[in-house]
């Protein structure tokens, strides 16, 4: 029996979740939906709530590594148009779960609107950025957000404020599961100093991570008071490779999935480094990327 045949015209079956990461890696997504439409979003997440279908949302596929074999589910990706809306108004502006973070911080420095800085170089959707806290060094998108519109998971839309809102490292305390806009409370600036910030924050990155890899960004959270990537490099795996997975020599806590590299690959380079690390350091390292298996 077909669960969706009245929604025929959106539902992908069996499509490869390699399309959609930045890993290029994944197995196929039993049902994928591209909704056009709240309404439309709407009709799909109560088909699966009644039909106990599990959902996994999509953002731009930037920090998620999703199992070879596939998901045996629904994916839903906020990316048409109807999520992917900019609106400034004065200093406040209003971005769709489907908007790319890169066009927000663009967008925000031609108006001269200053905020979004420390979110130069980062890839993802405005959704996976606030579900995450997305950020670096330099802040996170949390510390600009006023207020988030969501819709759960049986389909019911509510809006949450900063102060409802606990914005951690690399993690909130969002329960539901789709946030489908966001509210952001700028500065204004002068635009000619932001984008030296930005190009600043780029060159960084750009120096000191293989951004024109296949990778997923950083693969562990750092530790409290830690990096990540100093524990991996000292405990001397970069280069380690498990068959196509390789530990960047570039930054370590970025993994590298070469030609014919699979999810399992990376899984197992994971464990070996979670392993190394663990003997060497007693420390333990948090997976930031999102697994999907
Ligand atoms: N380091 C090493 N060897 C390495 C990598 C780093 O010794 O292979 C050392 C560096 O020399 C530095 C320290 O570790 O002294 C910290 O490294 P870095 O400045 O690169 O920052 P990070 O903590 O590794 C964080 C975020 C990045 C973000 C950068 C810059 C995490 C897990 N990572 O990296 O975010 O781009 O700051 O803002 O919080 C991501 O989240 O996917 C990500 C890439």
């Amino acid at each position: 029996m077909n669960l969706f045949t009245d929604l025929e015209e959106i539902v992908k079956h069996n499509e490869p979740m390699a399309k959609h990461t930045w890993f290029r890696l994944g197995g196929p997504a039993r049902y994928f939906f591209e909704p056009r439409s709240e309404e439309e979003l709407l009709k799909i997440v109560r088909r699966c709530h009644e039909n106990e279908v599990e959902m996994y949302v999509l953002g731009r596929g930037s920090n998620l590594l999703v199992a070879d074999e596939g998901i045996d589910g629904a994916v839903i990706r906020l990316h048409m148009p109807a999520f992917s809306r900019i609106t400034i108004e004065n200093d406040v502006v209003r971005a769709g779960a489907g908007v790319e973070l890169s066009e927000l911080v663009r967008r925000c420095a031609r108006e001269g609107l200053s905020g979004f800085e420390c979110m130069a170089g980062i890839p993802g959707s405005v959704g996976g950025a606030v579900m995450i806290n997305a950020g670096g060094r330099f802040g996170d998108i949390g510390n600009v957000a006023n207020s988030i519109r969501l819709m759960d998971s049986s389909g019911f839309c509510f809006e949450r404020d900063r102060n409802d809102i606990y914005f951690g490292y690399r993690m909130t305390n969002i329960m539901a599961k789709f946030i489908l806009e966001a509210e952001f409370g700028l500065v204004p600036e002068n635009p000619e100093r932001i984008a030296k910030m930005l190009k600043e924050i780029s060159m960084l990155k750009k120096n000191s991570q293989p951004l024109s890899s296949r990778n997923a960004g950083c693969i562990f959270k750092n530790p409290r008071a830690l990096s990540a990537g100093a524990l991996i490099d000292k405990a001397g795996l970069k280069g380690t490779s498990v068959r196509a997975a390789r530990i960047s020599e570039t930054h370590a806590n970025f993994i590298v999935a070469e030609e014919h590299a699979t999810t399992k690959d990376v899984l197992e380079l994971i464990e070996l480094v979670q392993s190394r690390v663990y003997e060497r350091f007693d420390v333990n390292l948090e997976l930031e990327v999102v697994v999907w298996k």
